[in-house]
């Protein structure tokens, strides 16, 4: 398949681009665009037939649900039983990374909500995909626009890098500020459940209802009896090629076992990256340090994070070994996901 890019600068003035990526969702095609969250890999969401080429793309598992990107807040275009605290979350986080989980009316098909009888739902805050959504005249089923398994790409060339080939067109726009995917609340249930850890805060999703809560699974090794409630948290994911392994505990202990592992390994004749902080990055002296940003700006390292898992896998990183970061504001998601990264290999010091 030949895969026309365009790079955007400007939602209006590029609109002739974002229009003909338009006719590709009109009928039926693919097209990869930008949101601030991370880039996603579109198709109509109503037609049944393009979502299955979403899948495929990919190489997507079938029973994982996709979202549907709105251009509208009007949530019930495509979900029934609205409760309140859904239209006050839209409110207030809307475009933004929060997706919202319904229950699905019959228009959005099976193939899209994996044969859920809920659907996934969100505004993004980036004036190409809304414009592109508005011009589509449907709903975007789109996942992150990665390969299955691999870090979500946040700029042009990572998705070029994965999906070259594969869609009909992609659009590139500016890097994705938030650099995680959104926070998913379920609003089947009261008082609403996190299902996924984002951009939007739980301490923010509080100020509006100070019950919701987190599913207690997310931030743990999937077991047989405690499954995540979102289908893909349970895969591992966001991942280099390379083994990742996250060291946790005080500064000074963990400076000093990455330092034996780093040091172990480099004998080994192993390459090994170090996923550091600013503040902690010169404690190094042997590895390749990268940092993802300092500790008193967590939306720095959020953006970062999966960029950086790509750039081990460009050094052809044998072994990497990441500093843990605070569990509170942003720093669940950088967990959340670099905990899925290393698929749960935590060394606690
Ligand atoms: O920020 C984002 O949400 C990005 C951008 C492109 O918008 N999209 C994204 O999609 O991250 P994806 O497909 O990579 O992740 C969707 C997650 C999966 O874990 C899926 O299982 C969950 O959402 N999900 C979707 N629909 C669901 C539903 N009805 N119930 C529970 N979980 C659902
Ligand atoms: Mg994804």
């Amino acid at each position: 398949m030949k895969t026309k890019i365009s790079m955007i600068k400007n939602a209006s003035e590029d609109e002739k681009e974002i229009q003909e990526a338009a006719e590709i969702i009109k009928n039926g095609g693919t097209v990869v665009f930008p949101t601030e969250t991370v880039y996603g890999l579109g198709a109509d969401g109503l037609n049944s037939e393009a979502v299955k080429k979403i899948f495929e793309a990919k190489g997507r598992p079938q029973d994982n649900p996709l979202i549907i990107h709105v251009s509208s807040k009007d949530l019930n275009l495509y979900a029934e039983e609205v409760p309140q605290i859904a239209n006050k979350l839209v409110e207030k986080f809307w475009p933004g990374p929060l997706t919202i989980i319904l229950k699905k009316k019959d228009i959005v098909p099976n193939e899209t909500s994996a044969s859920l009888d809920s659907i996934g739902i969100r505004m993004p805050n980036n004036e190409i995909a809304l414009k592109l959504i508005e011009l589509s005249e449907t709903t975007i089923a789109a996942p992150s626009a990665n390969i299955s398994g691999r870090p979500s790409p946040t700029d042009l060339q990572r998705c070029v890098e994965d999906l070259d080939g594969k869609v009909d067109c992609i659009l590139g726009g500016e890097q994705s500020d938030i650099g995680v995917e959104s926070t998913i609340v379920d609003c089947t249930v009261n008082p609403p459940l996190v299902l996924r850890p984002g951009g939007v805060t739980l301490e923010m999703l509080r100020e509006i209802d100070p019950n919701i809560n987190i599913d207690p699974a997310i931030m743990k090794k999937p077991e047989p009896n405690l499954k995540p409630k979102a289908p893909g948290m349970k895969y591992r994911h966001y991942a280099p090629k390379a083994k990742v392994t996250i060291v946790s505990g005080n500064k000074k202990n963990t400076i000093e076992k990455i330092k034996e592992m780093v040091h172990y390994n480099i004998e080994k004749k192993k390459k090994v990256c170090i996923l550091t902080v600013d503040e902690n990055e010169k404690e190094y002296s042997e590895g390749i340090k990268i940092s993802l940003g300092s500790l008193n700006d967590l939306s720095t390292v959020a953006r970062n994070l999966f960029e950086t898992l790509r750039k081990c896998d460009d050094i052809g990183a044998d072994v990497v070994f990441a500093e843990s970061f605070e569990q509170k504001g942003v720093g669940i998601a950088i967990m959340n996901r670099l905990n899925k990264a290393a698929g749960f290999d935590i060394v606690e010091v």
